[in-house]
């Protein structure tokens, strides 16, 4: 049994979504988290979740949407993040990686969306990209909202930060990759603070890199971190569903 507890599932990437959550049911994934990060996306996430029983949502503005986010957009959010089915809210955070002229934008948009996360006893799902210790600095104003730190590919010094602040590391093909160091900090952290999750349609692991990824693939990132750690793909499975579970309250909202 499997979780991908974060990929985007958007008629932008996918000609046909039935068919993707078909291949994903036949692969053994049991519920997928879907991220709305955009306007369109919310909406386009919201009505999956409504329509398929096994998809499940977080929405949020991405740190890239921070121009074109009105004050209206987030009165909404409010609004959407009460149906049924959302359990948190993301993915937010702060993206250096393109500049950082609209740096305080960012961290407003930022802040404005964990405190709403705060108001409403909901976790989050965290974007740092070239931004990791205005990220940490950030999240520790709130300190009730639990966080997934998502696509983490840090170091082993960052991940203990994380994890010493109680978040979750997600964990997707970038552990599959030779060239990266991602294995070696698993191996080191252990899978107390592991969630697994593919962000596609991008990161797809091997052996299929390069294809256009998918929730189908999370046994290949589950199978790579067992090789790594020396154990079964049922134990890997087994502690990133508990913690899937722990954080986003999957079953009481069932
Ligand atoms: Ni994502």
């Amino acid at each position: 049994m499997f979780i991908d507890t974060h990929c985007h599932l958007s008629v932008e990437d996918y000609d046909d979504i039935d068919s993707v959550i078909l291949e994903n049911r036949e692969a053994g994934i049991d519920k997928i988290i879907i991220s709305g990060c955009t306007r369109e996306s919310i909406i386009e996430s919201l009505d999956l979740a409504k329509k398929y029983p096994d998809v499940y949502v977080t929405i949020g503005y991405h740190p890239s949407e921070t121009d074109i986010t009105t004050y209206d957009d987030i009165m909404k959010l409010e609004e959407q993040i009460k149906q049924e089915k959302v359990v948190g809210i993301g993915e937010i955070g702060l993206d250096y990686h393109y500049g950082k002229e609209n740096k305080d934008a960012q961290m407003h948009l930022f802040r404005r969306q964990l405190a709403m996360a705060d108001r409403h006893h909901l976790p989050v799902v965290i974007h740092s990209r070239d931004a990791t210790l205005d990220t940490i600095n950030i999240l520790k104003e709130f300190p009730r909202v639990k966080a997934d730190i998502h696509c983490f590919s840090g170091s082993l010094e960052t991940a203990k930060i994380y994890i010493s602040l109680g978040y979750y590391l997600g964990i997707g093909g970038v552990v599959t990759f030779k060239n990266s160091k991602l294995l070696s900090v698993v191996k080191e952290i252990g899978l107390d603070h592991i969630l697994l999750e593919t962000d596609s349609p991008y990161l797809t692991p091997e052996p299929n890199r390069g294809k256009k990824n998918s929730s189908k693939y999370i046994p290949d990132i589950a199978k790579c971190i067992a090789e790594g750690l020396g154990i079964s793909v049922e134990e890997v499975s087994k502690i990133t569903l508990e913690n899937t579970n722990t954080l986003f309250d999957l079953g009481s909202k069932l």
